[in-house]
């Protein structure tokens, strides 16, 4: 038999598209579905039977018991959180412990990780990143200068002596900054009952297998298992293509699948690039159509705007065409995928952003000044469907004005919309073609 190839799904704003969601959708198509990169900065949820699910480190096929579950190497992982989330699903009566696998070369976040960001966020002042502090930036950080410690050296004999080790570097870095440790609350707990905790969790999660998972992962293609992998974050926060220094600390791109599986360039598949029919952004850093009036805030209030990560309030504006090109061609984008327009299911009018000007000169591609305060958005009015689109389930039932807009869209970015999700649900969604 022939390779299969891996599929790869991930978000082409800055996160919270719908990832999730449409994972989990998808998951019944495939054996198997991989995180390949970022760590408990994610929120991804599900919503099926009434129920809402939010994970974090653990990808959206989890509930599907056919469907193995990889936490590939390019992930980083807090043992507490990971604790927190199987302890969750377990209740939910699901069994991790039989399609959850987790990679020997995943980097651990410590929690003097945590303490780490907090310190520079703090040094970083009014110019901060707005970051989830879940300990991200140190533990890539650690990770490329080789000091970091993976989750296959969890069995190692010195383990204790590594970890100690690395804490000590860590709490020398924090007394440069003056970062009094005793007064900082991880999570709401003190440093040492977060370690405690954090130790605790290494004997709790024994029953999940650690394996070379870029072995697991080509072998299983190599039988011909269906892959599919979940993006975290968006590409507008990829280390190198998002808005820096405004973004995280890893690439949120296709090309990190090859990466952070360890799947060779020739054998990606289909790439489906997740966008919101409007624009949020949580944190810091550049927005150009970002929405301060009444408008924003009913994106804000009828979208649920809100962090599922850390509760914050998500801004809102309206979609941006410049930037959605830009995510579609970084990642060789084949199947675009459309969430949350039916928040705007009452709006007499749509806007979208077709162009930038910058210095009096229109531009339809992202600029590297793009923090530059003469970027002005060229805006288009669409007109409003005025129905609700949450009932339908084919794509004959939705109304004319929004059939309109999507087709207007895809011409726009020359790029297909397959899906269309019309509410939280699993069930609210339609496939096109
Ligand atoms: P992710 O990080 O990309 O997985 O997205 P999040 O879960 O952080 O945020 C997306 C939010 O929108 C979640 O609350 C989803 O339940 C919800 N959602 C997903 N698709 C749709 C949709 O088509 N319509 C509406 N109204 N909500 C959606
Ligand atoms: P999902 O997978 C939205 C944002 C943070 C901050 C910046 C850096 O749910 O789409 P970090 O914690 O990585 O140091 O934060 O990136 N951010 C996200 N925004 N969705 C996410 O994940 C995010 N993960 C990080 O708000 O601005
Ligand atoms: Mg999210």
């Amino acid at each position: 038999m022939h390779s299969m190839k891996v599929d790869v799904l991930l978000g082409l704003q800055w996160g919270d598209e719908g990832k999730g969601k449409i994972v989990d959708v998808l998951t019944p198509k495939y054996d198997i579905i991989a995180r390949f990169q970022g760590g408990p900065n994610a929120g991804h949820t599900l919503e099926f039977n009434g129920q809402k699910h939010v994970l974090h480190t653990i990808p959206s096929g989890i509930f599907h018991p056919k469907t193995i579950n990889i936490i590939g190497n390019g992930v980083i992982i807090d043992l507490k959180i990971l604790q927190e989330e199987l302890e969750k699903l377990i209740a939910k009566g699901a069994k991790p412990s039989k399609n959850l696998v987790i990679s020997k070369k995943s980097h651990l976040i410590l929690p003097s990780h945590r303490l780490l960001d907090a310190a520079y966020e703090t040094y970083k002042g009014k110019a901060k990143i707005g970051s989830t502090l879940k300990g991200i930036g140190p533990t890539y950080t650690d990770k490329t200068a080789r000091l970091g410690l993976r989750m296959g050296d969890l069995n190692m004999k010195n383990f204790k002596e590594r970890y100690q080790q690395l804490k000590e570097l860590h709490f020398g870095i924090l007394k440069t900054y003056s970062f009094d440790t005793t007064k900082h609350k991880i999570d709401g707990l003190s440093f040492e009952d977060y370690e405690q905790k954090w130790m605790q969790a290494i004997d709790f999660i024994k029953d999940i297998p650690i394996l070379d998972s870029e072995q697991f992962i080509n072998t299983s293609l190599r039988s011909g298992k269906k892959i599919l992998a979940e993006g975290a974050q968006g590409t507008l926060l990829d280390i190198d293509f998002g808005s820096y220094p405004f973004v995280t600390s890893s690439n949120t791109i296709s090309a990190a699948v090859c990466t952070g599986l360890g799947v060779a360039p020739n054998k990606i598949g289909k790439v489906y690039g997740v966008f919101k029919a409007y624009c949020t952004r949580v944190g810091s850093g550049p927005f150009p159509t970002e929405l301060f009036d009444n408008t924003g805030e009913e994106l804000r209030q009828k979208g649920h705007e809100f962090g599922a990560t850390t509760g914050r309030k998500r801004r809102c504006g309206w979609l941006d065409l410049p930037a959605l090109k830009y995510a579609i061609m970084i990642n060789g984008v084949t199947d675009l995928i459309i969430t949350k327009a039916d928040v705007m299911d009452d709006f007499d009018e749509i806007e979208v952003c077709t162009q930038y000007k910058i210095n009096e000169t229109k531009i339809d591609y992202m600029p590297y000044e793009i923090l530059d305060d003469n970027l002005e958005v060229i805006l288009e009015t669409h007109q409003g469907w005025k129905q609700t689109i949450t009932e339908a389930i084919r794509i004959k039932q939705l109304p004319f004005p929004f059939i309109n807009y999507i087709q207007y869209i895809e011409k726009a970015v020359d790029c297909p919309i397959t899906i269309v999700s019309v509410g939280p649900d699993r069930k609210q969604t339609i496939f096109r073609h």
